[in-house]
């Protein structure tokens, strides 16, 4: 398992400061659709998000349960994640969606000898059967969606997982309401000014405080809510059913 560690008072006021400063250069640059971006990153994705998040990869299969034999991961990308996953539980059947053909190839190679079963779509718009997966898993996907479109994702979630099974989320969390606001505020000026009509998704994060977080998924319907790790701005959160 991996060791928590919280920013002290100094360390968020720094964080903040260096955040409005990054945001302030960001907010005149061209919005960028979320297949776009990614495609254009495919090369340096699998690197990049190493370097940031390498540990939470390599320890993300701690925090499931033995035995997962079905397993949904939602924006599942070129599948980090699954490595960790596969090495503890090497005959899960994983069903992974996404939105990007480029990152989902990516994802298809590395796993050639697995059956996995993909599925090309936006996780809001595909219909997930009820009751059908042991657990699901997310990774840095939903930092992107506004607080009621996240609402819909956990209640869809709610109903895909088996009755006492669970979901386990390691995302961008919010150090404190005010980068949870100002985050948002950075988003609905750059989709303005950008006349970016409300069906199309972005790349801009939007990350929601832990509070907010916890509490859309006990709206949801999830009956027990855990934070099992947070470092900086990553958390790992557990939701069971
Ligand atoms: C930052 S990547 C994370 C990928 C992988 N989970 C990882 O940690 O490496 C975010 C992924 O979410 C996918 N995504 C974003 N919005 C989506 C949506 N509405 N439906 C399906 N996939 C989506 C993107 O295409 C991208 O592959």
């Amino acid at each position: 398992m991996l060791e928590s560690k919280t920013r002290t008072p100094e360390e968020i006021k720094k964080y903040m400061f260096e955040l409005k400063e990054w945001l302030a250069q960001e907010r005149n640059r061209p919005i960028e659709e979320m297949t776009d971006f990614f495609s254009k990153r495919i090369d340096d994705y699998d690197h990049v998000h190493l370097s940031h998040w390498a540990e939470e990869y390599a320890h993300i299969a701690d925090y499931f349960d033995t035995p997962l034999e079905t397993l949904l991961d939602l924006g599942c990308g070129t599948g980090l994640e699954l490595t960790s996953i596969y090495q503890k539980f090497p005959n899960v059947k994983i069903t992974g969606i996404d939105l990007s053909e480029d990152m989902m190839d990516r994802l298809r190679v590395k796993y050639a000898d697995k059956d996995i079963n993909l599925i090309l779509a936006d996780y809001f718009a595909y219909p997930l059967e009820a009751e059908k997966y042991d657990a699901a898993l997310s990774f840095e996907t939903l930092h992107h969606f506004k607080y009621l479109k996240k609402q819909k994702i956990y209640e869809k979630l709610f109903k895909t997982i088996k009755r006492g099974g669970y979901y386990i989320e390691c995302d961008y969390i919010a150090c404190c309401l005010e980068e949870e606001t100002i985050c948002l505020e950075q988003y609905e000026f750059k989709r303005k000014e950008n006349h970016i009509s409300d069906d199309v998704f972005v790349h801009i994060d939007i990350p929601l405080t832990l509070e907010h977080q916890i509490q859309l998924m006990r709206n949801a319907g999830f009956r027990d809510v855990h934070v099992l790790y947070e470092n900086e701005g990553t958390a790992i959160i557990k939701a069971e059913k």
